[in-house]
């Protein structure tokens, strides 16, 4: 923990420092200066979608206007030159504290702990409740859920962004994707893509922005349904339409109860959202 502000050696003599009451102290303090500046945010976010800056200017959490009139979107811009700060974890579960500290490069820490400590308060402010007593489940295959509550999240993060979406109804699943030009980009996407999707490719004049459009296409409805997308994301088709829709068909059965949106994201990523149908098709 870092030390908060008049708690220096000449009001705690180092000789006689009761450690714990130090600790719980700062704990007070820094909690007391986290809840302030969150809920001067989310005030502000309600009232005009200004973005939230949070402490040390590690990250920025920006409402997005959404294409799903109940699902609520905001992406974080990270910020990997701000030097990291232990007092994030003070919101996390001991467990997410226990994963952060085991990420061995700093980026994967940050974009793990902004993205959790982001979601905690933006949960915990619809639930009423303290970010750190957010309760988390998981589903068979992994997609973290909230225990005893009719409100469904997901997230989703790379490079220098990640993405939160809060939905009051349906299930609804986020990716995000950083365009990374391979060169075997395109003969992926002729092993894996369903025709459909190829026709789509090629008529777009960049093949390696359309592979990645198609693939957090693919990725936002495969986590909207929770299965993972391991054997799934080739029987599952997802063609961009004119209107913004995506036509959506599993194993050649058109998806009626699923519907998916491109994003709007900084220049360089791809991302979609995606939302439905109320009970998991697997
Ligand atoms: C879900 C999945 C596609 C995400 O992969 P990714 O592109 O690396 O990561 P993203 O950044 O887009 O999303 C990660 C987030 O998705 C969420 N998530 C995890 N599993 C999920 C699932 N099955 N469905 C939906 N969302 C899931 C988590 O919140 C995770 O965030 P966290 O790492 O901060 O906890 C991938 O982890 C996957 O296929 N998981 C399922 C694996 C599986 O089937 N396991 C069997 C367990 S028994």
């Amino acid at each position: 923990m870092s030390s908060g502000p008049g708690l220096g050696a000449k009001a705690f003599p180092p000789e006689r420092v009761d450690e714990s009451r130090r600790d719980r102290v700062r704990a007070t303090r820094a909690s007391a200066r986290t809840r302030h500046n969150v809920s001067t945010a989310m005030r502000a976010d309600r009232r005009n979608l200004a973005p939230i800056k949070y402490h040390a200017r590690m990250w920025t959490l920006n409402p997005l206007r959404s294409p799903a009139a109940d699902v609520a979107l905001w992406r974080l811009d990270l910020d990997h030159a701000t030097p990291w700060h232990i007092d994030y974890l003070q919101d996390l579960s001991d467990d997410e504290a226990t994963r952060a500290l085991r990420y061995v490069r700093p980026a994967d820490r940050l974009r793990f702990v902004a993205t959790r400590l982001s979601l905690r308060r933006l949960l915990g402010e619809r639930l009423d409740r303290a970010p750190r007593v957010v309760a988390f489940e998981q589903g068979p295959h992994g997609k973290p859920a909230l225990a005893r509550s009719g409100l469904q999240f997901n997230v989703s993060h790379t490079g220098n962004h990640a993405l939160i979406a809060i939905s009051t109804g349906l299930p609804v699943g986020v990716d995000i994707e950083q365009i990374k030009p391979a060169r075997d980009t395109i003969s992926l996407a002729d092993k894996i893509y369903a025709r459909a999707e190829q026709a789509w490719l090629k008529a777009q004049h960049d093949e390696v922005a359309g592979f990645y459009t198609v693939w957090s296409c693919k990725e936002a409805v495969l986590k909207a349904w929770g299965c993972g997308i391991a054997g799934h994301m080739a029987r599952l088709s997802v063609v961009p339409e004119n209107d913004g829709q995506v036509t959506l068909t599993f194993d050649e059965t058109p998806q009626l109860d699923t519907h998916a949106w491109l994003l709007p994201v900084p220049e360089g990523y791809s991302a979609a959202l995606a939302c439905g149908p109320a009970r998991s098709p697997f």
